[in-house]
């Protein structure tokens, strides 16, 4: 079986693309400096699947040590979730992004190419599409302008890994493109733990429901959208690991390069994942409407039917149930992960 390195495996999304890898009998290998995960995921992974797995506490920067694993580890194709991903810490601290987004892909092709893995599946995301002229966005839509280093770090790795390919057709490629991925595992065992004041609305609006926050900020009704409020193509997690598991499965049937979006092809607005909220909770989340943030489209979702022509992957799970899932997981662990590695 198809051993697969996952570099940031302990993070929101790796974390559950593992899980998923495990259970469809994939050896999972996990590379990641913890920096914005905590070590108790390792152990839940493995309580969840009742399966094993190794685990590497290292930094993608660290070439050599990342080659010495490829090889060790016979890994046949890598996911490449480590990267750094907060949108306005990114503003405030440009080079660290560009360093350990731009610097650490490089680092790991650089890897690549010594121990001869040619297979790499990268977490892209819709922000390379910048502000589209019309939705749904379909994948030949053109690339546009990034309002912020992280998205523009996503947009130029893109490159580097169409440049890679295009000199080396052998080496393939897959450009998954997220869209906004939310909810957590059924056993609420893993999910999304961010630090400090989150940025991102389900996190927020979760803390609001725990009492840590007292209202949710709702940014803009004004946008040309149904409520005013923005619209965002919310996709399960757990559906989204399942796509990383196709296209490790399929890598050696498809194109030498394939980009695919990730999404359910259906867009909720803020005010519409709030009642969703409310009513997987069964708790009420106050809001105020304020100004717009700066950077934000009013409207991001997908064609999702590449995914499904190519992957013959579908997003199976709605709002409801991610939105009960997350609920699950936040119940579970009001603080997180609580380890002192966080
Ligand atoms: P996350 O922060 O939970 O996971 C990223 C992991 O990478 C963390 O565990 C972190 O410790 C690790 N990491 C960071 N730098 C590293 C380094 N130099 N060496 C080793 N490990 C390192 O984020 P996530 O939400 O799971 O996102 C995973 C990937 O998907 C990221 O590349 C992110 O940019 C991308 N993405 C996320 C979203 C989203 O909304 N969550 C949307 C689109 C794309
Ligand atoms: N929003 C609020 N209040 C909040 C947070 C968000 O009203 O406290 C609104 C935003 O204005 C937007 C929607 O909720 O309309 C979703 O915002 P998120 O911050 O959750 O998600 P974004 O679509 O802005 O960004 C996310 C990731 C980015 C990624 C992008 C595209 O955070 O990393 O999706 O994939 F680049």
């Amino acid at each position: 079986m198809k051993r697969v390195l996952l570099t940031g495996g302990a993070g929101y999304i790796g974390s559950h693309t593992a899980v998923a890898l495990l259970k469809n009998g994939y050896e999972v290998v996990i590379y990641d400096n913890l920096i914005n995960s905590s070590i108790l995921v390792i152990d839940r992974i493995k309580k969840i699947t009742g399966k094993n797995l190794t685990f590497y506490k290292a930094d993608v920067l660290d070439t050599d040590f990342l080659k010495e694993v490829l090889i060790k580890e016979k890994i046949d194709t890598v996911i490449h979730f480590a990267a750094l991903k907060s949108v306005s810490e990114s503003l405030e601290k440009p080079l660290e992004y560009y360093k350990n987004n731009l610097g650490g892909t490089l680092s790991l092709l650089e890897a690549m190419r010594a121990s001869k893995v040619k297979k790499i599946i990268f977490s892209s995301s819709a922000t390379v599409y910048g502000d589209p002229k019309k939705t749904p966005i379909t994948e030949d839509f053109p690339k546009g302008i990034c309002t912020n280093p992280y998205g523009w770090s996503k947009s130029f790795i893109e490159q580097i890994l169409v440049d890679i390919n295009g000199s080396d057709k052998e080496f393939k490629v897959v450009l998954l493109r997220y869209f906004n991925p939310i909810g957590a595992d059924k056993s609420g065992e893993i999910g999304e733990d961010p630090r400090g004041i989150p940025n991102n609305l389900m996190p927020y609006i979760c803390q609001v429901a725990l009492g840590k926050l007292p209202y949710l900020h709702v940014y803009g009704d004004d946008y040309d959208t149904k409520d005013g409020t923005g619209i965002r193509d919310y996709i399960h997690v757990v559906d989204l690991a399942y796509g990383h598991v196709l296209a490790v499965e399929k890598i050696d049937e498809l194109k030498s390069l394939e980009i695919i979006n990730l999404a359910t092809g259906r867009g909720y607005s803020v005010l519409e994942v709030v009642a969703a909220f409310e009513k997987a909770s069964g708790k009420k989340i106050p809001y105020k409407i304020e100004a717009r943030r700066p950077g934000d489209v009013d409207k991001s979702f997908a064609d999702a039917s590449y995914a499904k022509k190519v992957l013959g992957w579908q997003a199976k799970y709605g709002i409801d149930q991610m939105c009960e899932d997350t609920w699950r997981w936040q119940l579970k662990n009001p603080n997180g992960y609580e380890s002192e590695d966080k």
